[in-house]
């Protein structure tokens, strides 16, 4: 089910409902054992328990959109997919510029500077997804999809600041997903930076780096005069080379929504992150509790593409409406199964709003009616 009683929960981690109860107090929740809890406040619940969380929608297990396994003679490698992540101002969008700058320089970009949330970076001619974080909300929504979005996660510290509330965050986001995590000490360039404070600091968040004999990635970078900026590429590569990253590119696509918005001209436009098969002009495709066929693919340079394979990220445009960032992107065979698969979301929508009308409510909520 797409919500989920307290107490139905409880079970299924083996623990007990008074338990949660009070978790969710400690997060401003006041619910009781028979409450009903959302997607992500559930998930929230079983992070804070040390549970990895797995979601499962009903619509897909009925419908079986995700279609069957692929074989695994049909895998081919495909790209990294790269989450960059930490503290406000630390220079993670700096460091995403740079770094698609030196796409441009290369010879890649077609100068056309288009901002979406996810873009291909070419280094020594090996491809790598970027997918930029821009707020706390929207990384949940992301995350909520499973930790299969995201292959590694760079969390940026500045260097002059340290680990700050939201690097811990990061690191606890990236430890929940299971990913390997590269840390990027920026601002190294700054009068005050101090990179040994920065690794010092994050022993406490059970951070080794190498440099002090533990396991994770270091690199000493400045998003402004590009120090470091190759050696955070190969770092990348030689950790997505461990990962050995395949996907099957020859079936229906499948993806994820990265963002979506009504644009004047162009209508819905879904940014897609494509994580198998490869979605082609003419498709009929659901993403969330929209389909549509596809109309035009756009790349991350602007530039119009017939179609887009594993780790792509690309706009879809002809969606009936405009999905959520999150959402799952999914080709189907038909018309006919495209609406029946939107019209069971649209119902549990529904359902979900009137539930949730109906139960837990924040504290802030409590003292603002
Ligand atoms: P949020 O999106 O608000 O979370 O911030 P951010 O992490 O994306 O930081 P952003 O890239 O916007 O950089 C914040 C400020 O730090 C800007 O003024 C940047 O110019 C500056 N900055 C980023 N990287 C560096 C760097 O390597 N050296 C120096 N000196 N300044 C930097
Ligand atoms: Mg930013």
């Amino acid at each position: 089910p797409e919500v989920i009683t307290v107490q139905e929960l409880a079970n299924r981690m083996a623990e007990k409902g008074v338990a949660l109860v009070k978790v969710l107090m400690g997060m401003g929740v006041m619910a009781t054992i028979n409450e009903v809890l959302d997607q992500d406040t559930a998930q929230l619940v079983v992070e804070e328990f040390g549970h990895k969380p797995k979601r499962v929608l009903d619509s897909d297990v009925e419908i079986g959109i995700s279609g069957a396994e692929d074989d695994e003679t049909d895998l081919a490698s495909r790209a990294p997919v790269v989450t960059v992540m930490g503290h406000v101002d630390h220079g993670k969008t700096s460091l995403l510029d740079a770094l698609r700058k030196a796409n441009v320089v290369s010879g890649e970009a077609g100068g056309i500077t288009q901002h979406i949330g996810a873009y291909q970076v070419e280094v020594s001619g090996q491809k790598i997804t970027f997918l930029d974080t821009p707020g706390h909300a929207a990384f949940t929504e992301m995350r909520a999809r499973g930790a299969s979005v995201t292959d590694i996660c760079i969390v940026v510290v500045a260097a002059d600041d340290g680990v700050m509330p939201q690097t811990k965050e990061a690191i606890a986001h990236a430890k929940a997903a299971g990913v390997p995590l590269i840390i990027a000490i920026n601002k190294m360039d700054r009068e005050g930076a101090n990179p040994d404070r920065v690794r010092q600091e994050l022993l406490q968040e059970e951070v080794v780096v190498e440099s002090f004999s533990g396991d994770v990635q270091e690199v000493e970078i400045s998003a402004l005069t590009g120090l470091g900026l190759d050696n955070l590429k190969e770092q990348i590569l030689l950790q997505a080379e461990l990962l050995e990253l395949k996907a099957n590119p020859s079936r229906a696509a499948n993806g994820v929504v990265v963002e979506a918005k009504l644009d004047k001209g162009r209508g819905s436009v879904t940014t897609t992150l494509i994580q198998k098969g490869t979605v082609k002009i003419g498709d009929i495709f659901v993403a969330g509790a929209e389909w549509g066929r596809v109309r035009a693919l756009v790349n991350d340079k602007g530039q119009q593409v017939k179609e887009a394979g594993p780790s792509v990220p690309v706009e879809v445009l002809g969606a009936g409406g405009v999905p959520s960032a999150g959402d799952d992107f999914a080709v189907v065979s038909n018309e006919a199964r495209a609406r029946e698969i939107v019209d069971y979301r649209q119902e549990q929508i529904k359902k979900k709003r009137a539930l949730a009308a109906a139960g837990p409510k924040t504290m802030e909520a409590m003292f603002t009616q």
